[in-house]
């Protein structure tokens, strides 16, 4: 177990873009516990989605660096990238195309989410469109998108596509319910999952926590698995 240098590359820390970070105090004390949990870097993925905020890059590049200044003033050292999530929608599309994509950190990879219950024909064409705008999909919580999750030869043949995929540290953990439990388990052990972000939202329930997942991925899978999953994989995009 490492223990830390772990990668957050899903986190919604910045203060007041979305729903996540209400202010630069709460940004702070979930700097402080993501410290505490491991986590070394973390990109920082506000919202894209009409009704959350649509930050673009220069708000997002602004909140970053005031974020990191505040940091270092409190004596957390910790690396801050910029990043986003996007709700994807045809207009996502147009953006990557203009070369106008928040991507993580310096890499050409965006992270996706789409609506829980949507097709798996949809989600595929996305994931398809996406790879032509030059830009690697890397699917937000992917847990969650059951009918895609209930095909795992379709995961697979995202993964082949191009795309990767990212499960939440809380349904490794089983906080989100032992069905998505059981399912993260599934993918895991046929090696589906790249990467694992926190998501985190706040500093109470939704925080950043990871040392829980991470102490149960090394107790279960070889060591260089779980290492790629907690930064190996994200460390390569950065
Ligand atoms: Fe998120």
């Amino acid at each position: 177990m490492k223990g830390y240098g772990y990668i957050d590359i899903h986190s919604h820390i910045l203060p007041g873009l979305d729903d996540g970070s209400q202010d630069m105090e709460q940004s702070l004390d979930m700097l402080r516990i993501a410290r505490e949990q491991g986590i070394e870097t973390i990109v920082a993925t506000p919202h894209n989605m009409p009704g959350k905020g649509c930050p673009d890059r220069q708000l997002v590049q602004e909140a970053l660096r005031r974020l990191q200044t505040a940091a270092g003033e409190k004596g957390i050292s910790v690396r801050l990238c910029p990043g986003c999530e996007y709700y994807f929608r045809e207009e996502v599309l147009e953006m990557l195309e203009a070369g106008e994509g928040i991507t993580l950190g310096s890499s050409d990879c965006v992270l996706v989410e789409f609506g829980v219950s949507e097709e798996k024909r949809y989600i595929r064409n996305a994931v398809r469109a996406i790879l032509g705008t030059g830009h690697y999909p890397v699917i937000a919580h992917v847990e969650r998108y059951e009918k895609l999750t209930d095909d795992m030869e379709l995961l697979a043949d995202i993964r082949k596509m191009g795309a990767f995929l990212q499960v939440n540290a809380s349904s490794v953990t089983g906080k989100n319910g032992r069905k998505t439990k059981e399912k993260v388990k599934k993918m895991l052990k046929s090696g589906l999952v790249d990467v694992i972000g926190t998501d985190a939202h706040s500093d109470g329930r939704r925080g950043p926590y990871l040392k829980e997942c991470a102490t149960y991925l090394y107790r279960k899978y070889p060591s260089d698995h779980a290492d790629s999953l907690l930064y190996g994989t994200a460390e390569k995009w950065l």
